[in-house]
Parts: structure tokens; C-alpha cells; sequence
């Protein structure tokens, strides 16, 4: 890496942020087009975000993906925002101007990834598990695909109001729409340990089912619908996905997929 005074910055602002892929990815995109620029972790502490943000603006820096706990309070701070953030009311990706311009590409990346194990997603049915930032941008996805989408939380109120802002039918337990789903998404952090209490019986999936998991390990949702003979995928593939999105933001460059998954061989968790 030749760093000079020409280069220009982007960065991951988030907290925490160090065990985060993206620098891996990006850095290897922008080596990829031998662009002088350099992709860094930001990591802010939560009382200090508006601070930290309206400085990287101030500092010359070009582009960020903003990450959890931040990606609502940023889209408050962008002075012009895509049509996806405004629904979504949070932005992942922020690219500095004369003005900050806030996009979300989570909800693309995300489709790009599903569509990686089905193809034709109009009128599928899919349950939902979660409710929170994650899961906004997966159920907007959805409805912008015409799914019949169902929607399990562990705290009811928070799936009734985002089932409401989408016309989505809550359930009560995942259980309940099983059989009937097509398609099994979790947005919950649960599974990022193997000791997770499940968020059901993941025995009761079947081999007609597709399951996409937004974390990036096996986790045992996944590992359990690939022994059932379903088809099932992590998040890692929607990582990158929602990356290279925001680097064709920042660059107006297309990357090709395999730089990405390649610089990544190393990270790949089990
Ligand atoms: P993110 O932006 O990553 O989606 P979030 O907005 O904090 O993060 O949402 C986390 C999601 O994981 C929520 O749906 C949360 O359920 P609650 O709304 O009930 O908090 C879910 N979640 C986290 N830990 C969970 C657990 N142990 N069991 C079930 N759901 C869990």
C-alpha cells in the first residue's frame, strides 16, 4: 500500500467495529482498480457520534459504511438520502460531498445474496426472525419482490410495528408458518454462539425449505437446514454484496465478486 498525500480516506464507523471484514474487502477492491485510496475502522463511542461523523465531513473524508449501533442516527445527519434510507430510516452507506449524501445497500445486498439460492422470489412465502435494524431492511427487500412475508420477534410489540409499516402478518411463533414458509430468514443475533438457546426446533425444517442466515459463520440454523437437505447460506455473501454496492456509490466502479471473496479466504469463520 503507497499511501500519499493525494490518497483518499474511507472508513466502517461503528462500535464495536474491530472484528469487522469490511476494510479487508474494500481495501482489496480499491487495490483491485489500483485506486490511491485506503478503507480504515472507525470506532466511536456512542456519545460521540455526531461529533465523529460531521468531523469525517470536516477532515476531507470520502466515503463510510456506518454500522450497528449507529445507521438510523446517521440517516438523521445526511442532508439527502435514496428512496430505500427514507423507508428504511437508516443509512449504511454515507458518501461526503459538499453535502452528506446517505444511501442503504443492506437491502440490496441482502436480495443479491437470497437470490444466490432462489431465483424467483414474487409471492414466496417467507418468515422473518427478528425485528430490529436488520431485519427493516430484509422485510423492505422482500416487499419490494412482492413476498408474503410473516414476522416472529421475541419482543411482540417491536414485530407488530414492523409489520405494520410494511403490511406484513405477525406470528407468535415461528412454529405456527413453518410448513408454510418457503423461506426462513434470521436477523437476529442468535447463533452467533453455538450455545444460543434456538429460536425454535430447527429440526422441524425440511428439504423444500431455503434459509438465509444474515451471520457470517455456520451457525447452527444453517448447519441444521444443510443436514435436512434445504438449501441455506450465511451472511456473508450479503456482507459483501451490500460493500461492493456502496464502493460503486463511492467510485462508480462494478467490482467483480470473486476480488472481494477472495481477500476474505483468510477471515472465513467456521
Ligand atoms: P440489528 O441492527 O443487528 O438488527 P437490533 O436492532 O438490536 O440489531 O435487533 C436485534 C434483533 O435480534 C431483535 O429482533 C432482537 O429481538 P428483541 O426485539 O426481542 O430484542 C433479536 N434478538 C437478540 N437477542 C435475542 C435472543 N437471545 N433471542 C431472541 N431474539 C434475540
Amino acid at each position: 500500500m503507497n499511501l500519499s498525500g493525494k490518497t483518499e480516506v474511507y472508513g466502517i464507523v461503528g462500535y464495536p467495529v474491530k472484528h469487522s471484514l469490511s476494510p479487508v474487502f474494500q481495501n482489496a477492491l480499491f487495490e483491485h482498480f489500483s485506486l490511491d485510496a485506503v478503507y480504515v475502522p472507525f470506532e466511536v463511542k456512542p456519545d460521540s457520534f455526531k461529533e465523529a461523523f460531521l468531523g469525517l465531513k470536516a477532515l476531507g473524508v470520502k466515503g463510510v459504511n456506518i454500522t450497528v449501533p449507529f445507521k438510523e442516527r446517521a440517516f438523521e445527519l445526511c442532508d439527502l438520502s435514496d428512496e430505500p434510507s427514507k423507508v428504511i430510516r437508516a443509512v449504511n452507506t454515507v458518501k461526503f460531498t459538499d453535502r452528506i449524501e446517505g444511501y442503504n445497500t443492506d437491502w440490496i445486498g441482502f436480495l443479491r445474496a437470497l437470490r444466490e439460492l432462489e431465483k424467483e422470489l414474487e409471492g414466496k412465502k417467507v418468515l422473518v426472525l427478528g425485528a430490529g435494524g436488520t431485519a427493516k431492511a430484509v422485510v423492505y427487500a422482500l416487499s419490494q419482490e412482492e413476498c408474503y412475508t410473516y414476522i416472529f420477534n421475541r419482543t411482540y410489540e417491536r414485530a407488530i410495528e414492523l409489520a405494520r409499516n410494511f403490511s406484513a402478518q405477525v406470528v407468535k411463533r415461528p412454529e405456527d408458518v413453518l410448513d408454510d414458509a418457503d423461506i426462513i430468514i434470521n436477523t437476529t443475533s442468535v447463533g452467533l454462539s453455538d450455545d444460543d438457546p434456538p429460536l425454535f426446533d430447527y429440526q422441524m425444517l425440511r428439504d423444500h425449505h431455503i434459509v438465509f442466515d444474515v451471520i457470517y459463520r455456520s451457525t447452527p440454523l444453517v448447519k441444521t437446514a444443510l443436514k435436512k437437505g434445504a438449501k441455506a447460506q450465511n451472511g456473508l455473501s450479503m456482507l459483501i454484496y451490500q460493500g461492493m454496492e456502496s464502493f460503486r456509490i463511492w467510485t462508480g466502479l462494478e467490482a467483480p465478486v470473486s476480488v472481494a471473496i477472495n481477500s476474505l479466504s483468510d477471515y472465513v469463520l467456521s
